[in-house]
């Protein structure tokens, strides 16, 4: 059995394993949901024909002659279809008379620095940004790279590239200097859209400098448009820089787009894997959009004309570019887009923010619930969340304790609860109840959409009958599923395709309980989930090992109550350390890892040992150090690993407790 049941699933799978209670949807909400009971039957019927049906809601330049052409690990979707992604997110809906709905209510993070933008205002900043990046030479094919706060020059940065048929890579903000070239050059990217900086609680933090400082390993980058958001002073490359509102403002809002093949690239977005490097996800246009648009549409029960839809995430991840950007544009429908952390201006930010605009569908993950839930129900119960009639969950398991918060005083027991299970490769939700039809199980993310095709099966490829636990895996393929890394076809094959011949492993393990309802337990691989980031130990550790001091390292994620799992780290340093010299060396190495990868990297704890436990085979014990991590005191403050540990793990490995490690 994989271990998906043991310990890598952060606070909640104990109590997740036993949760049995159960809500059904809503009355009242059935009778009106988009998704109407036979819809599984329908989609099941024949898959293809089905989400066929949902294309039809795109605006096609050609027709597609096929819907799918999969020759494992490859698919193509909607062949011979073409489209233009900025025109189906803007142009098609100005036409069709909702030029005055709004696409987004942005909210920054200055208390009243807010923004209203019409789709038709967005049809013209599209345009303008498009014609300038055409300015800047880029070309159908070209990447750019987009470094940017949560600003609406962010969307319309994305759409302008999409318009043009140039593939975006946004890196989230957070991201240093050296992730951000590493990023740049493995897309070899030429022009990189950023900021002065963002504001972060208040305070202005810069963007620019990180983007200069990479640049110096990019030589190829020839552009960079820099938006002014906070007014800092930066520095200036002459010929290279260029300030947005100088060359966007004065370009024409006429853009003529051309439509691209359904299989253009769209995007490349990075995500972490079991290996240092991080790798490359590619995801082309049609089926994307339609995979985005339909679930958008189906499991939020997105009513365009008069929800107002909250996708309470970065753009600068997947969940950002599937549900604040491509599946809401594409439907037409009106999104909050907000700036800040959620206690910027006061813990009930949120909640002023739901009210004054009247959010009616709210999707977050369980990190900030349970963050929210810590501020305490006296926040949310003092404002008027009565706009509120759906909630969803997206990025990590949900404990059934912050599940039942989030239902209770958010929802006021009103709204039903999507937890929607998706990954930056499959493009858009895969699991998740539909509202309206699908019952609801605190933590459970319940059954496989229509149109799409899971399984849980054993070590060895076995479907796992019900109240059993195994791998979670895709049988066939969907139009969102990425189409490969990056510059890395191997690897492609290796990570996703390799564990089980013919199947998509996701890396996740996944419980199907006595009805038949599925749950996701967590990862299966070295791959973290902090705060619902996804950080691989790999990386940790090569930038530790990085660090003159450092002679070896090795990274565990621990349970965390409130971000679901915590970065551990255990080193060995080269030559003696003793006291407040290793009480500095242990500050030192956690900013190292701030600086080489991100803040959000930042190991929670530093132990230095004196060794590391290992197999015969010269393999870390992983599991030993997450034992040693999550069971065993070792107080907030991180210090040298002291003898009891020590002897723990002597005592494990003597009794060969550990000897099952991987
Ligand atoms: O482990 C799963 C977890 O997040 C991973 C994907 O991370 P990322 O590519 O960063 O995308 C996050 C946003 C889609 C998965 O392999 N995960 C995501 N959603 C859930 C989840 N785990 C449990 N329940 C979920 N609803």
């Amino acid at each position: 059995m994989p271990d998906a049941s043991a310990d890598r699933t952060g606070p909640a799978l104990s109590a997740l394993l036993h949760e049995t209670r159960q809500f059904p949807p809503p009355a009242g909400f059935a009778a009106q949901a988009n998704a109407q009971p036979g819809i599984y039957e329908e989609a099941a019927a024949d898959p293809l024909a089905w989400w066929e049906r949902q294309a039809e809601h795109l605006q096609w330049e050609q027709r597609w002659d096929r819907v799918l052409e999969w020759d494992l690990p490859y698919s193509k979707w909607f062949v011979g279809g073409k489209l233009n992604a900025s025109v189906n997110c803007v142009d098609r809906h100005v036409a069709a008379g909702i030029g005055d709905r709004v696409a987004y209510h942005w909210v920054g993070e200055p208390e009243g620095d807010t923004r209203d933008i019409t789709y038709a205002d967005l049809k013209d900043l599209v345009a303008q940004a498009a014609n300038a990046l055409v300015e800047l030479g880029v070309e159908a094919g070209d990447r750019v790279a987009i470094y940017l706060p949560m600003i609406p020059e962010a969307v319309v940065a994305m759409l302008a590239c999409a318009r043009l048929g140039a593939p975006h890579s946004v890196i989230f903000g957070g991201f240093s200097a050296d992730a951000l070239a590493s990023r740049i050059l493995d897309a070899d990217a030429r022009v990189v859209v950023t900021a002065d900086g963002g504001w972060r609680r208040g305070t202005a933090s810069p963007l620019k400098p990180a983007v200069d400082a990479a640049l110096e390993q990019c030589p190829d980058v020839r552009s960079v448009l820099v938006v002014r958001r906070t007014g800092q002073d930066v520095a200036w490359h002459e010929g290279r820089d260029h300030w947005w509102h100088d060359l966007v403002d004065r370009q024409s809002t006429t853009h003529e787009a051309e439509a691209f093949d359904a299989e253009q690239p769209l995007y490349i977005m990075y995500t972490s894997g079991t290996t240092a490097k991080p790798k490359g996800i590619l995801h082309t246009t049609g089926g994307y959009l339609v995979h985005t648009s339909t679930t958008h549409r189906l499991v939020f029960d997105l009513k365009p004309e008069r929800d107002v839809f909250w996708t309470a995430a970065d753009i600068g991840w997947v969940t950002g570019h599937s549900y604040i950007v491509y599946g809401p544009l594409a439907n037409g429908a009106t999104s909050v887009m907000y700036e800040g952390t959620p206690d910027a201006g006061g813990q009930d930010r949120w909640w002023r923010i739901v009210e004054q605009h009247k959010v009616s569908i709210l999707y977050t993950a369980p990190t900030t619930i349970r963050t929210l839930m810590k501020w305490g129900e006296e926040l949310p119960a003092a404002h008027d969340l009565s706009s509120l009639r759906l909630l969803g969950s997206v990025g990590e398991p949900i404990n059934p304790e912050a599940w039942m918060w989030y239902r209770t005083n958010v929802g006021r027991d009103r709204c039903p609860i999507v937890d929607t299970w998706w990954q930056t490769e499959t493009g858009g939700i895969l699991i998740s109840p539909l509202p309206g039809i699908t019952a609801t199980k605190p933590g459970a993310a319940m059954r496989p959409l229509p149109g799409i095709s899971a399984k849980v099966i054993d070590n060895d490829g076995n479907e796992v009958g019900n109240g059993e636990g195994g791998y979670l895996v895709l049988t066939e393929p969907w139009p969102g599923m990425l189409r490969g890394i990056w510059g890395d076809p191997e690897r492609y094959q290796e990570t996703y395709w390799s564990r089980f011949p013919g199947y998509y492993f996701a890396g996740d393990g996944a419980k199907l309980d006595d009805d038949g309802d599925l749950w996701l337990l967590g990862r299966v691989d070295d791959v973290m989930n902090v705060s619902g980031h996804r950080i691989s130990t790999a990386e940790i550790e090569h930038a530790l090992v990085g660090h003159p001091r450092v002679a070896e390292a090795a990274v565990v994620g621990a349970s965390d109550a409130t971000t679901g799992q915590a970065v551990v780290a255990f080193v060995t340093v080269k030559g003696e350390v003793e006291g407040e010299e290793g009480e500095a060396l242990v500050r030192e190495l956690r900013d190292h890892v701030a600086t080489v990868i991100s803040p959000i990297a930042k190991p929670r704890q530093i132990l230095l040992t004196p060794d590391l436990p290992k197999t015969r085979s010269g393999k870390i014990m992983r599991r030993l150090l997450r034992d040693v991590a999550e069971h065993r005191d070792l107080g907030d403050v991180t210090t040298l690993l002291d003898s009891s540990v020590v002897s723990m793990i002597d005592e494990k490995m003597r009794t060969g407790a550990a000897s099952d490690d991987e």
